[in-house]
């Protein structure tokens, strides 16, 4: 449980005591530069605790239909909180000093959900401003962590406004959902787990918002410090071309908003500090429609019994819709990255 301390913060309250030792200068503050393995490794003791090291299924691509050849899922929508966003969350919530005031958050729903989590393991209060595109069970999952809810306007955009308002007037730490070196770092701690479970892997694919998760598994699997060279791949729908956009203007620039990833995938502008990472150590970005999004959710479902939302296996659709083809004995890894959706009816 966490603790109050003496020390004045910014707004001269006491700051909670949440703080791990990480033997590290600020993370915040890490060059777009120094993000890479090294980074990600020196966090990962400090997360091991609080995180679940995921499972991987290794099937054969036949079983999906396609040609044959190896493919390793990383289970990664089993976190706790349901995606991979509460990697990120913790990485903030463990390294900088949290005032009084708490934590504030903007999300589609997953960062937010892991954010409150996060925030509840360590006895942290939590405000989390959500879209009014933020499925119900997002919305649920985060007041289920206790946390206080906020519909902050139509988008995304709209919601990470309202969140910093509130962040200027009561003095709460806001915790970035992708464009922050904890957020990258803690994503990239999937990746290492990933290497020691399939040190085989050629090719990972992912999918895209703000491009967290794809930044955080580009520095895990960049070779500075001994890596391996491994391709890491976004995936993102056709209705929210971030990373696309991106790269073809040479900068994070607006993108359309659109798809039934909407909740997780489409912020309009991915990040600059994950763009950086990105266009350093990335292997290229594919785009996927939601026809090839939904079948690939229900594909998952019929051959592994495995449930997820859209945002969650777009980095799979890539694969089962041919957009990304494979040589026939490549390796391939896709992390599965949430769940969180009311797809599931029990009572039938
Ligand atoms: C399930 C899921 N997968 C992938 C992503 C993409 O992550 P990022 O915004 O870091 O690119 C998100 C973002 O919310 C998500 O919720």
């Amino acid at each position: 449980m966490a603790k109050a301390t003496g020390a004045p913060s910014r707004t001269g309250e006491p700051l909670v005591d949440n703080l791990v030792d990480t033997g590290r200068a600020d993370l915040g503050a890490l060059e777009d530069a120094a993000i890479g393995r090294a980074a990600v490794a020196a966090l990962l003791p400090t997360l091991r605790p609080y995180v679940r090291t995921t499972p991987v299924v290794r099937i054969d691509r036949a079983e999906l239909d396609l040609p044959p050849g190896p493919l390793v899922l990383k289970l990664e929508h089993l976190q706790h909180s349901g995606s991979f966003k509460v990697r990120g969350a913790f990485a903030n919530l463990l390294t900088r000093p949290v005032p009084a005031a708490g934590i504030v958050a903007a999300s589609g729903g997953n960062h937010g959900s892991a954010a409150a989590y996060a925030a509840a393991r360590l006895g942290i209060p939590a405000t989390i401003f959500v879209p009014e595109v933020s499925s119900p069970a997002k919305r649920a999952r985060i007041e289920s962590y206790g946390a206080t809810l906020v519909v902050g306007g139509p988008d995304y955009d709209a919601a990470r406004a309202a969140a910093a308002e509130f962040q200027a007037a009561t003095g709460a730490m806001d915790v970035p959902a992708f464009d922050a070196a904890p957020t990258v770092l803690g994503a990239g701690s999937a990746a290492l787990e990933l290497q020691d479970q399939a040190p085989d892997v050629d090719t990972v694919l992912a999918s895209v918002g703000g491009g967290g998760l794809l930044a955080g598994l580009c520095a895990g699997y960049s070779p500075e410090g001994g890596g391996p060279h491994v391709r890491v791949i976004g995936a993102e729908p056709e209705g929210a071309p971030t990373l696309a956009t991106a790269l073809a203007a040479g900068r994070p620039a607006d993108a359309p908003v659109g798809s039934i990833a909407i909740d997780s995938l489409a912020p309009r502008r991915m990040g600059t500090h994950t763009f950086a990472v990105i266009a350093r150590l990335g292997s290229g970005v594919t785009l996927v429609d939601d026809d090839a999004i939904a079948s690939t959710q229900q594909l998952l479902w019929d051959r592994l019994r495995l449930v997820l939302e859209p945002g969650g296996c777009t980095g799979l659709a890539a694969l089962v819709a041919g957009r990304y083809e494979p040589d026939p004995g490549e390796t391939v890894a896709v992390v599965l990255s949430g769940a969180n959706t009311t797809a599931v009816d029990f009572s039938r």
